[in-house]
């Protein structure tokens, strides 16, 4: 009877101890089951009742009984404070504390670049055009006076989708859609991307975007081609950017010009972004060879015009000093968070 008291007071002490200090529900479980569950001590104790001595059994049962309902009331008492402590308001919210800004979202600074590349043409009076990615080889080469086993219709150069169909690597097909299905003058601006099996690297996506322009009407010479590229360079990089054409080859065009701007970081005098050169390669262009306007059905000796194309991730780069062109595509909110206001 001695030790079964002793023991009862014992149980009854660490119960009451487990269930006080308990400050979550789940502790305040694990405690219930330890004290009162079918296999704690508690109730072994009560099952034993019937082991003591027969004049004894009354009062060990009585107390051991006692003890029991003493820890369940406890339990329930201490479940109602947990809950009233998660039902009420925490007092310890700082309301102080700013908010957290919502992400409001920003333009794309490619976005942006394109927009005013293209505002900028529309002052000449070039419209938007658009064309499909996917596109045939006819659009994509052929109409374009690249045979299909010039080096620049390589097959590893792109991604082809069948034998005749390929995402386009450039966006001079749409120069061909839409001479065809339109009449001089043709003044556009094409904006989209292009594919390429290029690497991914700090300066080369296999996915970019270009701008193409196309002017084709009676009259139209070198000068205006110039003149043309010239104002845009100025309005876009400013009156003090220098303007140099260096003669180039491209299939479509004859002459062809690779148009540079001066350096706008070191002022020409060579960095890292010129490669030392104080020159920045910002697009190809040249006027339209007259086997283009035959494949399109455009009479050669009546329309001239020119072409150009550049890519907007470039210009992009000079225009926010952007180091990386991987960071124009990783869709990373804290790079584009910063095109907010821009
Ligand atoms: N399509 C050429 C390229 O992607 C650029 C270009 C366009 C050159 C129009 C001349 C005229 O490299």
């Amino acid at each position: 009877m001695e030790k079964f008291l002793a023991s009862l007071r014992e149980l009854e002490e660490a119960g009451q101890a487990a269930i006080r200090s308990a400050t979550a529900p789940e502790d305040l479980e694990q405690a219930r089951i330890e004290f009162l569950g079918r296999k704690a001590q508690l109730t072994r104790l009560l099952r034993s009742v019937g082991e003591l001595p027969q004049d004894q059994r009354r009062s060990a049962g009585a107390e051991a009984n006692r003890v029991k309902k003493q820890l369940l009331e406890l339990a329930e008492a201490r479940a109602a404070e947990l809950t009233a402590v998660a039902g009420a308001p925490v007092a310890d919210i700082d309301p102080t504390l700013p908010g957290r800004v919502r992400w409001r979202g920003a333009r794309h600074p490619c976005t942006l670049v394109t927009d005013e590349i293209c505002g900028i043409f529309k002052e000449l009076g070039f419209s938007r055009a658009r064309g499909p990615e996917a596109e045939t080889t006819w659009y994509n080469f052929t109409a374009l006076n690249t045979s299909l086993d010039h080096p620049a219709a390589d097959e590893q150069d792109t991604f082809y989708l069948g034998d005749d169909t390929l995402l386009r690597t450039h966006t001079s097909p749409v120069q061909a859609r839409v001479m065809e299905r339109s009449q001089p003058p043709v003044r556009i601006v094409v904006p989209g991307f292009v594919f390429r099996r290029d690497p991914f690297d700090a300066s080369h996506a296999p996915a970019f975007e270009q701008i193409e322009g196309l002017a084709v009407d009676e009259g139209i010479s070198f000068v205006d081609f110039k003149a043309s590229i010239s104002y845009f360079v100025h309005r876009f990089f400013g009156p003090d950017a220098a303007i140099r054409f260096r003669p180039s080859f491209f299939p479509f065009t004859e002459p062809s010009a690779e148009v540079d701007v001066s350096c706008a970081i070191c002022a020409g005098a060579g960095c890292s972004t010129c490669k030392g050169t104080g020159w920045l390669e910002i697009m190809g262009a040249g006027m339209v060879d007259p086997a283009v306007f035959e494949n399109v059905g455009y009479d050669p000796e009546r329309y001239t015009g020119f072409a150009f194309g550049m890519g907007v991730g470039r210009i992009a780069m000079l225009r926010y000093q952007i180091p990386d062109i991987r960071l124009l595509y990783d869709g990373d909110i804290r790079f584009l968070q910063q095109f907010e206001d821009a």
